[in-house]
This record gives structure tokens, sequence and C-alpha cells, in this order.
């Protein structure tokens, strides 16, 4: 191989083409405003990477190179931050992205159904987009609803508790045009739309920040746990073996907690069958 030849270790081929004039001074203009909120300038990296996804829908070269130029970053690091967040897409896709969390819980509560649902409806795989540019569909992993599961977001909105059948009728109404809400939120925009609220600029459509919404009410049993307020009665983790009597006072096992991870653990510190407590540091 002479020294001549070119390597191709995957990465993107730069320079990338530039961006038109007047797409060029909006940006510019937009990410001026955006980096006079950071002490640093390359602080605004992730803001501008969603600025540019609403330009074009997806983190093109052309994207990159600008957001290194203005920020004074090489095309290195800004490609690292780019690839390492899922937020940012590589490739041109849908106006919609329809993620299905099929992580273990949402996965085992239908989440796998919906997906599997969805592939034959849509006649796409993971990461693929339907040939009207309308949906792109992907697995997404625990996007921290589990009490809600399974769970599909659109465009990084929340749709709680869903079957195959009410995810089929979302992504039938993004396709159609028609209003769809998301179970807490503003009704859903476009991939871009969306893009430009993340990149730090206002939802100005009526009523988007009034329907903002707050936490589920699955989500807020902890909170009143620890506020001592009522508990509800139906228990998350049920007893697994024998139950003492009723009223009968006794140390709740693991199994009784509310959540497992409330319980008690018996460790090698507070097990008197096992004194020694945590290893000593060396030199102890
Ligand atoms: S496993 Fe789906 S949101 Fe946590």
């Amino acid at each position: 191989m002479t020294a001549n030849q070119e390597v191709s270790l995957g990465m993107p081929q730069l320079p990338a083409p530039a961006y038109p004039a007047d797409v060029r001074a909006r940006l510019d203009a937009d990410a001026k405003e955006v980096i006079a909120r950071y002490p640093g300038s390359r602080s605004a990296l992730l803001p501008l990477l969603h600025l540019v996804q609403s330009e074009e829908g997806y983190v093109s070269r052309t994207g990159m190179a600008f957001c290194a130029e203005t920020l004074d970053l090489t095309t290195a690091e800004v490609t690292a931050v780019a690839t390492f967040y899922s937020m940012y897409r590589r490739r041109p896709s849908g106006d919609y992205q329809v993620g299905v969390c099929t992580n273990t819980l949402c996965a085992v509560m239908g989440g796998d159904a919906i997906f599997d649902t969805l592939k034959e409806h849509l006649g796409v795989g993971n990461n693929e987009t339907t040939d009207d540019g309308k949906v792109t569909l992907e697995h997404i992993e625990c996007n921290a609803a589990c009490d809600f599961a399974p769970v599909v977001m659109v465009n990084w909105e929340f749709f709680d508790n869903q079957t195959p059948e009410s995810a089929t009728q979302l992504v039938d109404d993004l396709i159609a045009g028609r209003t769809v809400e998301p179970t807490r939120g503003a009704p859903i925009c476009s991939y871009k739309e969306t893009a430009r609220i993340l990149a730090g600029f206002p939802d100005e459509r009526p009523g988007a920040v009034e329907a903002s919404g707050g936490a589920g009410a699955a989500s807020l049993v902890g909170l009143k746990l620890a506020k001592g307020e009522a508990l509800p009665k139906a228990r998350v983790v049920a007893p697994r073996d024998g139950r003492p009597k009723e009223g009968q006072p006794h140390d709740p096992s693991p199994s009784e907690h509310l959540s497992s991870h409330d319980a008690p653990q018996q460790t090698s510190a507070s097990d008197p069958e096992h004194p020694a407590g945590p290893a000593a540091e060396e030199g102890e």
C-alpha cells in the first residue's frame, strides 16, 4: 500500500458539502443565541447538534462540520459526541421516530409483541423508515418509565401502557396526519420541530407549554412513601411464601416491601454469621 492510498476507518469523509448561504446565515444566528447561554462555547455542542437536526432531520456530515467550525472543535470531537447519544440520528429518517421499549420489563409486559406487530404492519425492520418517509421504527432501551410498561415513544414523547392494537392505531394516526397526543405533554410535532425545541428554542404552539403535564400516579407512589402519606392497598411485590396472621407484628421480609429495592438486605456488614464487615483497606 502506498502512502497516498486511503484507508477507510468507517468515519465520515470530510470536508462535507456546505449549507446553502441562506441556511448557513440562519444557523449562524441561531447558534450565536445558543452559545451565549454557556460560559464556554464547547458546552453548546449538544444543543447545536439538535439545531442541525432541526434543519435536515439528522446530523449530517455538513451539520457536524458546522458544529466543529462554530465551536472551534475538531470534527473527531463532534463525531464522538454525535455517535454516543442515541437522540442524534446519523442518516435521513422519518418525520416520526417511533421507539418501542424492548428492555426487560417492557419486553415481558408486551413490548416485544408491540414491536413485532408494528414491524409487520409498517413493513419495516429496526431503524428502517416507511416508504412515505413518515415513520422510522426502532427498538429503544429502558426510558425510565417502567411503571407504565410497555411504553412507546414518538419523537421522545411517552405513550404509556401500550398494546399491539393501540400502537397500531398510533402509527396509523401519525401516517394519516391526525393530531396525536402523548400520555403526558403537548401533541406530537415533527422530528425537525422537536429537534428545534430540544436545541432550546421556545415551543410556540398555542397551549404546548401548559400541556407539558406532570408525573403519572404510578411514579408518585415512591414520593408518597417518602412523605409518610397513606399507602395504596395493593402491593407491588406480593409475598412469595408464608404471610403472618392479620395484626401480628413482624419484621417485613424483603418480599413484603412495596419495592424489593427498599427492603433491608442481609449484607456481610450486618450479618452476625459474617461479622467481618467490609474488607479492610490495604495497610489497616
Ligand atoms: S423497561 Fe421499558 S421503560 Fe423501563
